[in-house]
């Protein structure tokens, strides 16, 4: 059977960083606070001038030399993100021109911080229907240009950063995407948003959230999609070896854990370092958990997010 093989990951993350101290002279807020809450203790945030296509480019030129495959060999590009350089045309277009890569299709996926998972299992289609071959996901954002740097319930939360797998269409029985699930509940629009678009203020807007609320959602919703990925492999969640989920939150990484009676030593966090970077956080986590010799080829990964819409969703990779 044709499976889309992760062949290759990589990340980057802008140079700057930004500390809970240097937070709390801005806002009226703690670095006390801001890790017993969250568990964030800094983030990167991208230079003036430095836009989320050079952060995918980075990330993008990292994984395909980690999966051994050029340019030439690339017919698909996905890049998610919520942060595009320009309201039109796709970031994605940006980052084919600056890779070289002269053939197949390129777009943008917008599914916030659930992106990256929307965008694998788009790609994942692709590749097991013959669309194309070899594909890029990228998940990409400077969500420091959406933030109000006024609002310490969301400023505090965010990053910047960028994290990209190499997806190749093989014959193969056991390694690959396995299982994927996705899902948005469009009531639950007004949670997680920006208060202004192209459409509606002609203007980019500030992220606006009701975290409390948000919080609630992703415990239960994140915990039912990664058992409904698991169901759709008939695949045991005990049988997984190691957990990437989107970085929100450690309370609510420990609280998805405590409900599904994981091993927390499964579990890879990095949002200590990197704060939510929306939908670059899961491959940025998996490229740190492949670059530490955690994730290991063989290994079963379970993906998840959930971020605005709501959107939420989980993917069940053999490495
Ligand atoms: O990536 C997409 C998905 N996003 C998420 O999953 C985020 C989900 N939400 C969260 O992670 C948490 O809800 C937050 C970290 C955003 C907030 O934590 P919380 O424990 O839910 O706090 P809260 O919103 O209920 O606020 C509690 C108190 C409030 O003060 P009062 O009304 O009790 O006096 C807030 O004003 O904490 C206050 N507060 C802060 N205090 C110091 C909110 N932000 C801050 C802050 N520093 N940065």
């Amino acid at each position: 059977m044709i499976r889309s093989v992760l062949l290759g990951a990589g990340s980057y993350l802008p140079s700057h960083v930004l500390s809970n101290d240097e937070l709390a002279r801005r806002v009226d807020t703690s670095n006390e606070w801001i890790v017993e809450r969250t568990g964030i203790r800094e983030r990167h945030i991208a230079a003036d001038g430095e836009k989320t296509s050079d952060l995918a480019i980075q990330a993008a030129r990292l994984a395909l030399e980690i999966a051994g495959r050029t340019a030439e060999d690339v017919d698909l590009i996905v890049v998610a993100t919520t942060t595009p350089d320009l309201t039109f045309p796709a970031t994605a277009a940006r980052v084919q021109a600056a890779l070289g890569v002269h053939q197949g299709a390129a777009f943008d996926l917008q599914a916030v911080c659930s992106g990256f998972i929307f965008a694998l299992s788009t790609a994942d289609n692709a590749l097991v229907r013959g669309q194309a071959k070899t594909a890029l996901v990228i998940g990409a954002e400077t969500f420091s240009r959406i933030m109000d740097w006024e609002d310490r319930g969301t400023c505090v939360l965010f990053g910047d950063g960028a994290g990209a797998v190499v997806l190749e269409a093989q014959q193969e029985a056991e390694r690959g995407v396995i299982s994927t699930f996705l899902r948005t509940d469009g009531r639950m629009h007004d949670l997680l948003f920006t208060d202004g678009g192209p459409s509606q203020t002609q203007s980019t807007g500030k992220v606006r959230m009701v975290g409390n609320a948000v919080f609630r959602q992703a415990v239960e919703h994140i915990s039912g999609a990664m058992l409904e990925a698991c169901a759709r492999a008939q695949v045991p969640l005990d049988a997984v070896d190691w957990f990437v989920p989107h970085q929100a939150n450690q309370r609510i990484l420990d609280g998805v854990a405590r409900k599904l009676a994981i091993d927390p030593a499964k579990v890879v966090s990095t949002v200590a370092l990197h704060g939510n970077t929306s939908a670059a956080s899961v491959p940025l986590a998996l490229d740190v958990a492949i670059r530490d010799g955690r994730v290991k080829k063989g290994d079963l990964v379970l993906m998840e997010a959930l971020g605005g819409g709501l959107t939420w969703g989980a993917a069940l990779v053999r490495m």
